[in-house]
């Protein structure tokens, strides 16, 4: 790990101690961009962000309710200390090699009925936005049972359009929808919406710990008033711990701009720098895997099954083919006993390899070939189980050098009425993160909570689902390119996404005959509804440390001059440039990762695409390959209709194309 460039706290600390009436002073973002004005009425806290003068965003009533029936929500203000802080910081992998971090800082000290102790309010001010977040220190045996947390943001009267999807105490895996205002009447986070000006609103959390997830629930009266809504557990109450207490950050994701707004920082630097221990062992890697040919329906997870997929020869197969391309490993799904019960309490032990899979064979052969093995665990929602078998089960891999592991929850919670997204499964997810770091282990988990940003104090927690992603093209009505074009602006602000990309095979034609139906949908009903050259320019735009290529290796063979480009993307970059976006419609952005440069581009539907090239080094010559929508391309009816374009790019050239309807375009640049 890296270690900050440069880190001050600016200079001054101011106390102040004052009476009630008294406001806080003005805040100003670091570049003042925005200001912050806090005021106390009534003894209830309302807060203001102003923009170029003008209000742009209220809050109001930070605070909590408490199952004993109090309510936390009015306060005296004790006293305020304010502090800068910037610093450049260097994250184990990421969207770019540094990150600036600087912010404005409040604390306000309160005394509020019902608490024993002050709270401190503190808000940190970005020029990117705002975030705000509770802490109440206290006795260390005493617990605080939270039932609901209180606060509410106003968004601006001239909000044009919401990009959200539905809440839900249980998954994250739906569409997103583009509406007027007024139909999001209870989003999950990050929620995102558009003034008239273009300027880009988003409302997410960071330091997701020891706390439940929330939404955002439209008030019954105001249409732009959202309220802050914690998931509940049946115990009766969304939260119990001891003191202290902290709340998640509650984040403003403020930007002038769609293209702005994909390039914020505001989570991870939100959150706490390095545990203290190496990291040096946390690599992101690309990866193939026997995962979509069960998603199809051409094999299965039951290891009891004549149609298993993960058996030694298959995962040779896969690893040969790793090892040909140069991507760096291989997901092996189904190698452990327990898939014929999944979805009951205790199926899997983590332990004990299908009889057709010899396990310790493949990883030696993988090894052989420079292949690292993902491990998976399917829990099926079992957390208690799982828990219990924690240390085996990475005590299993790690033996083996299995190094980076997949897990999933999809299935019914045990215990049985908790909810995905309470507090019980933050816990147990940041168990996960630790007891895996504690045995060498890179994590990638599907089904789980909202990111919030945890990955920059815990490296090792490189990748989520909590989207609905690829699997969904294999057996639903499937994803819409718009989908697509959504996610950078919505469920991306949170953190790299593992929507695993990359299928070339678009109608899902090849061996459509030996597809089983399973997951509501059979053969020849479903496709993934874009051309072939958005799926490649996907692993551009959509951020993931763990990126896999999720098409089966014969796919990859048969459109190999497009996989050749494919197979050169990184999976961790130096720099990231949005040039263009709309939410919702395209997407255009460049990484860099040493001197070569990586366009990729995806719309919903066709255009016209120019693309200065003058953030290349001057006077450098760039060979570049493309892999483009062909002619004709179109998702439904042609969508693998593409072409591979190569030559030589400076910087004063303009990179001049059109994408299809649910088109895209890949170019890799490099210096020769
Ligand atoms: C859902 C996950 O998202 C998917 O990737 C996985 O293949 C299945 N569960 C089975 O674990
Ligand atoms: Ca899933």
């Amino acid at each position: 790990m890296k270690k900050s460039l440069k880190a001050l706290i600016a200079g001054f600390l101011l106390f102040h101690n004052i009476s009630a009436q008294v406001a806080p002073p003005l805040l100003q973002s670091p570049a003042k961009v925005l200001d912050l004005k806090i005021a106390l009425q009534h003894s209830r806290i309302t807060w203001t962000i102003i923009h170029s003068g003008k209000t742009l965003l209220e809050g109001a009533d930070p605070g909590l309710t408490l199952a004993e029936g109090d309510s936390i929500i009015q306060y005296q203000l004790l006293s305020w200390d304010t502090t800068s802080f910037s610093e450049t910081w260097s994250p184990a992998y990421g969207t770019n090699a540094f990150i600036e971090n600087n912010y404005r800082q409040i604390i306000l000290h309160l005394r509020g009925e019902s608490l024993p102790n002050p709270m401190k309010l503190e808000f940190r001010l970005y020029d990117e936005g705002l975030a705000y977040r509770m802490r109440i220190d206290g006795l260390e045996d005493a617990a605080l049972r939270i039932v609901a947390e209180t606060g509410s943001i106003r968004l601006p009267r001239t909000t044009m359009r919401a990009h959200w999807i539905w809440a839900d105490y249980n998954t994250l895996e739906k569409l997103v929808q583009h509406t007027p205002l007024n139909e999001a009447k209870h989003a999950a986070a990050p929620f995102t919406v558009e003034d008239s000006s273009g300027m880009c609103i988003s409302l997410l959390e960071a330091q997701l710990m020891n706390y439940s997830m929330c939404s955002w629930k439209r008030d019954s009266l105001d249409n732009h008033r959202y309220h802050l809504h914690l998931t509940p557990s049946p115990r009766g109450f969304a939260v119990e711990r001891n003191f202290p207490i902290h709340t998640p950050w509650r984040v403003i994701a403020l930007a002038e701009n769609a293209a702005r707004l994909m390039e914020s920082n505001l989570v991870l630097n939100l959150n706490e720098p390095p545990a203290i221990r190496d990291w040096s062992w946390v690599k992101p890697i690309r990866y193939i895997g026997i995962w979509w040919e069960m998603h199809l329906g051409l094999s299965e997870w039951k290891t009891d099954s004549m149609r298993h997929g993960a058996n030694t020869a298959n995962a040779k197969r896969y690893i040969d083919f790793a090892a040909r391309y140069g991507i760096e490993g291989v997901l092996l799904e189904g190698w452990n006993t327990g898939w014929e019960n999944w979805g009951k309490q205790g199926a899997f032990d983590y332990v004990t390899p299908a009889r057709d899979l010899d396990l310790k064979e493949v990883v030696t052969y993988a090894r052989s070939k420079g292949v690292e093995i993902i491990g998976h665990h399917e829990t099926g929602g079992d957390i208690v189980d799982y828990e219990r078998k924690l240390d085996s089960a990475f005590a299993f891999y790690n033996a083996l050098g299995i190094r980076y592991v997949k897990t999933g929850y999809a299935g019914p919670m045990n215990p049985p009425t908790e909810n995905h997204h309470g507090q019980a499964m933050v816990n147990h997810l940041n168990r996960v993160m630790e007891k895996a770091a504690e045995y060498g282990i890179m994590l990638d988990v599907h089904e789980s909570v909202i990111p919030s940003g945890l990955s920059r104090t815990w490296p090792n927690l490189m990748t989520f689902e909590a989207v609905r992603g690829m699997e969904w093209n294999a057996w639903s009505e499937g994803n819409s390119p718009d989908h697509t074009c959504s996610l950078p602006f919505t469920r991306g602000l949170a953190g790299p996404i593992d929507y695993t990309p990359g299928i070339f095979d678009i109608l899902l034609k090849n061996r459509q005959e030996e597809r089983i139906a399973w997951n509501g949908k059979g053969r020849g009903e479903t496709a993934v509804h874009s051309t072939l050259a958005h799926q490649a320019a996907l692993t551009v735009v959509v951020y993931s440390p763990m990126q896999m290529f999720a098409d089966l290796p014969e796919n990859y063979e048969r459109y190999r001059e497009a996989f050749t480009v494919l197979a050169q993307i990184p999976a961790n970059w130096d720099e990231t440039r949005v040039i263009d976006a709309s939410i919702g419609e395209w997407v255009i952005v460049a990484r860099r990762k040493g001197s070569d440069w990586y366009i990729a581009a995806i719309s919903s539907h066709m255009r016209r695409i120019a693309i200065p090239l003058d953030f290349l080094d001057k006077g450098k010559f760039y060979h570049y390959e493309a892999c483009l929508d062909g002619a004709g391309a179109d998702p439904e009816k042609w969508p693998t209709s593409y072409r591979i374009e190569r030559g030589v790019k400076r910087s004063v050239d303009i990179l001049d194309f059109i994408v299809a309807d649910g088109g895209g375009a890949l170019w890799v640049l490099k210096v020769k």
